[in-house]
């Protein structure tokens, strides 16, 4: 069990903390080759330091997804130094929480160009590869916020309904390929998504954080994935009721208006 992954390169984005940064650990342990991308070289260091010292395997490349030509240098030199990816975890994103009309444009645009085209491009790049193969998982770390469209995460959850939706087209379409895409939807984990969220111009304190589980609970959907990979996995698997509050209770929603935005 242990060394299932063996043989098998990873390609983590968001590598550098919180789930991003868990999920490369875990693979390594599981005898992945860990790939590893974010923009803070110094934690990048440490955690391929880590993961070598604990006889794993890791690379790291830092890159800013959000600009498109590193993102096409970034898979050069992957495929160049490393090969051909079998995993790529399209994780690298970041929410914000407020009015939409008071948030600055700089940060929905960066929001929109890592958190969709990232994941978007970097799939594109590398599926033509993973076809060839006849094998490879692409998972896109999305949220329940996905299918919850609610006050306050505007540009984050229609992030998230791209990738909901965009990993449920490609599933369909791949199926029988070899290569499946899956969408892993997240309810709140203890990492410094919060943080980063509250330290962006106008940022408010975004209400679920109270209910956040530890980043474990995430490594083990992320075995459960690779093992048995699936369309769609909800971590903790209790909140796939969330995806029928909408439809079903979206009119009840809808005269709360911005209950939660006041309660700040
Ligand atoms: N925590 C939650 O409650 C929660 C819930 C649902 C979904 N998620 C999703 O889980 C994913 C990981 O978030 P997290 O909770 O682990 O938060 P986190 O600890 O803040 O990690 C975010 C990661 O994204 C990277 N990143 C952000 N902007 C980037 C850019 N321009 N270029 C490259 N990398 C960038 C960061 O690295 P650098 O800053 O070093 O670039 C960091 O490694 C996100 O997609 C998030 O939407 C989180």
């Amino acid at each position: 069990m242990e060394n299932e992954l063996a043989g098998k390169i990873a390609l983590v984005t968001g590598a550098s903390s919180g789930i991003g940064a868990a999920f490369a650990r875990f693979l390594a342990e599981h005898r992945a080759h860990v790939l590893m991308t974010a923009r803070r070289a110094d934690r990048l260091e440490e955690l391929a330091g880590d993961i070598r010292a604990a006889g794993g395997k890791a690379d790291y490349w830092v890159c800013d997804l959000s600009d498109a030509p590193a993102r096409e240098d970034l898979l050069r030199k992957v495929k160049a130094d490393v090969g051909s990816v079998d995993i790529l975890i399209n994780n690298a994103g970041f929410g914000w929480y407020g009015y939409y009309h008071t948030m600055a444009w700089e940060d929905a645009a960066r929001m929109l160009a890592v958190n969709v085209e990232a994941a978007a491009h970097l799939t594109r790049l590398l599926l033509p590869d993973m076809l060839a193969k006849k094998t490879g998982h692409v998972i896109n770390i999305s949220s329940i916020a996905g299918g919850l469209p609610n006050q306050g995460i505007a540009i984050y959850s229609a992030s998230k309904a791209f990738l909901d939706a965009f990993s449920t087209s490609l599933y369909r379409e791949l199926r029988g390929s070899g290569v499946t895409v899956s969408a892993m939807r997240l309810g709140p984990v203890e990492t410094e998504f919060y943080e980063q969220a509250r330290s962006l111009e106008n940022g408010g304190a975004v209400p679920a954080e109270q209910f956040a589980i530890p980043v474990a609970r995430v490594n083990r959907a992320l075995w459960s994935l690779l093992r048995h990979p699936r369309r769609v996995v909800y971590v903790p698997g209790w909140l796939s009721i969330s995806r029928l509050l909408e439809p079903l209770f979206g009119n009840l929603i809808d005269p709360l208006g911005p209950l939660l935005l006041r309660r700040k």
